[in-house]
């Protein structure tokens, strides 16, 4: 056994004792009933569990939980998909999900979602041209398997978002 103590969506949880062998994605699930965190593979193969981890540096990827034991998250921060609405309103980026029914089933929904938030940020830092956007979305997305095949849907809707606030996320005069 081993305590943990982390960070996810902005509260702090622990310590809390954990079997060594545990995997994140039943802590999220069966410790903490956040179930939007999703178990597909298992295999580190489809990103449908896939949690962003916020790094102390300011930088954030997304990471996938299946076979990655919960106590190699000790004092990590991270978000899963329960973090991304404020104050009951949806993000910008679900509800382009939603206006594109980009989801079917939504087994890998909230992986998608995590992705393109961390691309979002990304490119508020670092933005791209405007001719390097359809590949930098998809390039940001790969990896990502959606067995109801709503990849066209989940890249429009986060083109979608970026065009919206092109001044924030594409580099000017490009
Ligand atoms: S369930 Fe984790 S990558 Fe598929
Ligand atoms: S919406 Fe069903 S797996 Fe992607």
């Amino acid at each position: 056994m081993t305590k943990l103590n982390l960070t996810i969506n902005g509260r702090a949880y622990g310590p809390v004792d954990v079997r060594d062998e545990l995997s994140m994605n039943d802590f999220l699930r069966e410790y903490l009933g956040m179930t939007g965190t999703k178990f597909g593979c298992g295999a580190a193969q489809c990103l449908s569990c896939a949690v962003i981890v916020d790094d102390p540096d300011g930088t954030s990827y997304t990471s996938p939980t299946c076979v990655a034991s919960a106590v190699s998250f000790d004092g990590k921060t991270i978000r899963t998909v329960e973090g991304h609405a404020k104050d009951g309103e949806l993000s910008a980026l679900q509800k382009a999900f939603i206006a594109h029914f980009a989801f079917q089933c939504g087994y890998c929904t909230a992986g998608f979602l995590n992705e393109g938030q961390v691309l979002l940020e990304r490119l508020a830092k670092a933005p791209v041209k405007r001719a390097e956007l359809e590949t930098t979305i998809a390039e940001a997305l790969d990896g990502h398997i959606c067995r109801c095949t709503g990849y066209i849907k989940y890249h429009e809707a986060v083109r979608d978002v970026i065009l919206a606030d092109s001044k924030r996320y594409l580099a000017a005069n490009q």
